[in-house]
């Protein structure tokens, strides 16, 4: 029945929505920033500008049983876009639109191509506030996002993308669209299926539009960047700030490993014995911010820092900011792999975390760097590697020691994923994790969303057998 779905397409929703076979950019679709060397090609990607075309798609590929994968701008790192079972891609990449602004009820209507960082921009031109700042606010979309359930380092004061979606409007497999949520701050009339869409990478239905909630800009800002010499001296020290009641907006943590491989990048001059790094950033009123600011740099200070630089002005903010943000660039460059996870620990268990992390480089070679969102337990474990990513041993032992990360940080409490999702890298890991029950009733829900296993099939959940043509 799949026969010529790209020339149905096509026929239904012009040749202009269609990048088909031949096409120059059909091959982008078959791939995202996952660390995983195999190239999915779609049959054809759908770029769709409206709930109806979304709704077209869906109702053509149930009647053809033709699987669909939905994309955001594509910045995943987990394969969640990934067309692994072939099918379409539907793009939402053209629904670019911020459809409103109201100051006065604090929310925002959005299509779900937006840029995050655009969305940010466009509500602080208006003393608003989008508080979730993923790593790739510039080039992810506000749909990948709720689509991920993604944070970013402001969640620690903040929260994640969830807690910003009151309404998302959804387009679901067979066609039918579902407006679901409020516009109020408050409201308990129906069960939450806002929070129940979030966090689904597009395996339950594709957003077509969200209503986001926003909050006043904060007046002021400063940002604190204490060097310790070792982890343990580091991770002390977060949990005395923690444990003195100070809550920052952002409390990140960089091991010496990350910290040598941006040392040269950076137009701050690490100390020599620099072994971890803490970026702290407070927000609020202009006095108690400074307050809060020279509390944090004295205890610092009192808390073993080699080094301690406060900056409010935004040029030195940036200046401090670009010790933290160039760590994930420098890695990539560094090295040929970069298998970066996103595993959550509960946060007195960070250090402990990271001696493990040490334990599986010793024992299997491999390198490691680990920076992260250490106020939330969630740290980016790195595994990098110079080895051919084309050789499947390599491959293997890269993820074999992805999964001896994972039984760690099960062993001390934690959750696989923080942020970046499950998507394909992880899905074969999550019984590590979860009961066989837990994922049993898992599977009875996406079913009753999607009931032919056609929506981004192949991601999430482990795979049953016969359950995926992958
Ligand atoms: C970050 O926090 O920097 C991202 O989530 C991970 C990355 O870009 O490596
Ligand atoms: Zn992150």
């Amino acid at each position: 029945m799949s026969d010529d779905i790209v020339g149905v397409l096509e026929r239904e929703l012009g040749a202009g929505a269609i990048v088909g076979p031949g096409h120059e950019r059909l091959d982008d679709y078959g791939r995202d920033e996952s660390p995983l060397p195999e190239f999915y090609p779609p049959l054809c990607a759908v770029l769709v500008e409206s709930v109806d075309m979304a709704s077209a798609v869906l109702r053509i590929c149930a009647e053809r049983k033709v699987p669909v994968t939905p994309r955001g701008a594509g910045s995943g790192m987990c394969g969640g876009a990934l067309p692994v079972a072939g099918g379409i891609v539907l793009s939402t990449e053209r629904m670019k639109k911020i459809l409103e602004i109201d100051a006065g009820d604090l929310i925002a209507r959005v299509e779900p191509g937006v840029i995050t960082g655009h969305l940010q921009e466009a509500v602080e031109a208006q003393q608003l506030f989008y508080p979730p700042d993923p790593a790739s606010l510039e080039y992810c979309s506000i749909g990948g996002n709720v689509a991920t359930n993604a944070g970013g380092p402001r969640a620690f004061k903040y929260g994640v993308t969830r807690e910003y979606i009151l309404g998302l409007e959804v387009a679901l497999m067979g066609g039918e669209v579902l407006r679901c949520g409020r516009r109020t701050a408050k409201g308990v009339t129906s069960y939450d299926l806002v929070a129940g869409f979030v966090g689904t990478e597009g395996t339950f239905g594709v957003i077509t539009e969200l209503l986001v909630k926003l909050l006043p800009y904060p007046p002021a800002a400063a940002t604190i960047l204490g060097v310790f010499s070792d982890v343990p001296t580091a991770g002390a020290a977060i949990n005395a700030l923690l444990r003195d009641g100070l809550r920052p907006r952002v409390l990140e943590l960089a091991d010496k490993n990350s910290v040598d491989y941006v040392r040269p990048k950076t137009r701050y001059r690490f100390p020599a014995n620099a072994g971890a790094i803490v970026l702290i950033e407070v927000d609020g009123e202009p006095d108690t911010m400074t307050m809060q600011m020279e509390k944090i740099g004295m205890r610092c200070d009192d808390l073993g820092a080699i080094d301690v630089l406060a900056a409010t002005e935004p040029a030195e903010r940036r200046a401090v900011w670009e010790a933290r943000r160039l760590i994930s660039p420098a890695l990539k460059e560094g090295w040929k792999i970069k298998v970066n996870e996103d595993v959550c620990v509960p946060r007195g268990r960070i250090v402990e975390m990271l001696a493990r992390v040490d334990r599986v480089s010793a024992e299997t070679g491999i390198a490691t760097a680990v920076f992260g969102h250490a106020g939330d337990g969630n740290l980016h474990v790195n595994l990098l590697s110079n080895d051919n990513p084309d050789d499947p041993d390599v491959r293997a032992k890269m993820w074999a020691a992805a999964e001896q990360v994972f039984i760690h940080c099960v062993a001390l409490g934690g959750t696989l994923s923080g942020e970046h999702g499950v998507g394909l890298t992880k899905r074969d890991y999550i019984p590590l994790e979860q009961s066989e029950q837990l994922i049993g009733w898992q599977r009875k829900w996406k079913a009753m969303w999607d009931p032919q296993g056609l929506l981004n099939p192949g991601k999430r959940l482990p795979l049953q057998r016969n359950a995926c043509s992958e």
